[in-house]
């Protein structure tokens, strides 16, 4: 809960136009709308997504399933038998956000984000996390950092591994000592396979970019780090026309405010992706933008079994008030029509029209700054803004 074919890889979201995969003809989707704003930015991001599929030809069939607290509340469970047969009969999940205080004092793994979404990105193999932080030029001004140094908008990817590391490694303990102080534990494992897989998708998605890649890690002090960085430095030989720098994660944090400009693709491991890729959508403007496509290994046709959500959270302070900001989740539908579908004209054409509402001033209250041409308008009037410039 928060404010707003060469080996296992997936291309990233800005190689659209040079990835061309075959149409898939039966978009099966599981909705799981989840909790907080999820629903609400859901309801108005599959009215784009309806809208996008009629232009495009595109019919969708989509069930509807209950996930994390408002599972809890209805069936006991956040992640019940039926939403995970529905995701596995499904094509795509589109995921709303899940969490928010009323569940907080559950035990953890009982919990929506430790019940629902990590099982969920584990149980499909979901390694791959492509965050798209992109600050459209007319969003400077919604961005927290100095305008001379965002001026012009800016286009980073960051590459989160998903599946390993803190998040997942065992053993995870909390044990009472007979002194009376208590000990946690949580185990911190990868290996060479695994960051080898997320270092190719990385190099691959920066051959069709801008041609270089930071490796994030914390290789002074961890020994993950250090067969994090020797691993991308090897994997780095095969793609002799992309640069490699490395980072530690606390100098990553401050250069990428600093200088977000010099950034491509960022590749890094669970955590510091989590915490990265939240300081990379502030400062495009706020933690409503920011797209997320999690992706398994290739199904063989050219497309991937998928989890697409905003990775901005349930924002539980504006809930219900339909006033949060829809365009994450609506970017997330378009990188589910990409990854999932193949269906790149309608990926395109529902991103280009969120450029277009920005250009056009349309700002829900996350990305407004009052200025001449803008115009304050909340979760269905931006929906609705977009539709209609959906071409
Ligand atoms: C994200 C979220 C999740 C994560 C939480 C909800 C478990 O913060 O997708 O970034 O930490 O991965
Ligand atoms: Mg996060």
């Amino acid at each position: 809960m928060r404010g707003q074919g060469m080996h296992d890889n997936v291309p990233c979201q800005s190689i659209s136009s040079h990835f061309y995969m075959s149409p898939s003809s039966s978009l099966k989707i599981a909705v799981l709308p989840g909790d907080g704003i999820g629903p609400e930015v859901m309801d108005a991001s599959l009215t784009v997504l309806e809208a996008a599929g009629a232009l495009h030809g595109l019919t969708f069939s989509l069930d509807h399933q209950l996930v994390g607290g408002a599972a809890i509340d209805t069936k006991g469970k956040a992640l019940p038998a039926d939403t995970l047969a529905a995701c596995e009969a499904a094509d795509a999940i589109l995921f709303g956000s899940v969490g928010g205080p009323k569940w907080e004092s559950l035990p953890p793994n009982e919990q929506p984000e430790r019940g629902a979404l990590l099982p969920l990105r584990k149980h499909f193999g979901l390694f791959a996390n492509l965050r798209p932080s992109i600050c459209y030029p007319a969003l400077t001004v919604s961005s927290p950092v100095r305008p001379d140094l965002v001026e012009g908008g800016f286009d980073v990817l960051c590459v989160r591994e998903l599946t390993g590391g803190l998040y997942f490694g065992q053993p995870k303990s909390r044990t009472t000592l007979p002194d009376g102080d208590i000990e946690v534990v949580d185990t911190m494992i990868y290996k060479k396979s695994e960051i080898v897989r997320i270092g190719h998708v990385a190099f691959k998605a920066a051959q069709l970019r801008s041609k270089h890649v930071t490796s994030v890690d914390k290789a002074n002090v961890l020994t993950n780090s250090v067969l994090w960085r020797e691993t991308m430095v090897e994997v780095a030989k095969e793609y002799p026309d992309i640069s490699l720098a490395h980072l530690y994660v606390d100098n990553a944090a401050m250069q990428l405010i600093k200088a977000p400009r010099s950034f491509d693709v960022l590749v890094t491991e669970n955590l510091f992706g989590d915490i990265l890729s939240d300081e990379m959508a502030m400062i495009t403007g706020s933690l409503g933008m920011l797209a997320s496509a999690s992706l398994g290994k290739p199904k063989g046709d050219g497309l991937y079994f998928g989890l697409f959500e905003p990775s901005g959270g349930t924002a539980p302070d504006i809930a219900g008030k339909g006033i949060a900001n829809p365009i994450a989740q609506i970017l997330s539908s378009a990188l589910m029509l990409r990854f999932s579908f193949g269906q790149e004209a309608a990926a395109q054409s529902i991103e280009k029209a969120v450029r277009k509402a920005i250009d056009d001033g349309f700002r829900t209250g996350d990305i407004f700054t009052d200025g001449p041409g803008v115009q304050r308008v909340n979760t269905v009037e931006m929906a609705t803004a977009i539709k209609a410039r959906l071409a």
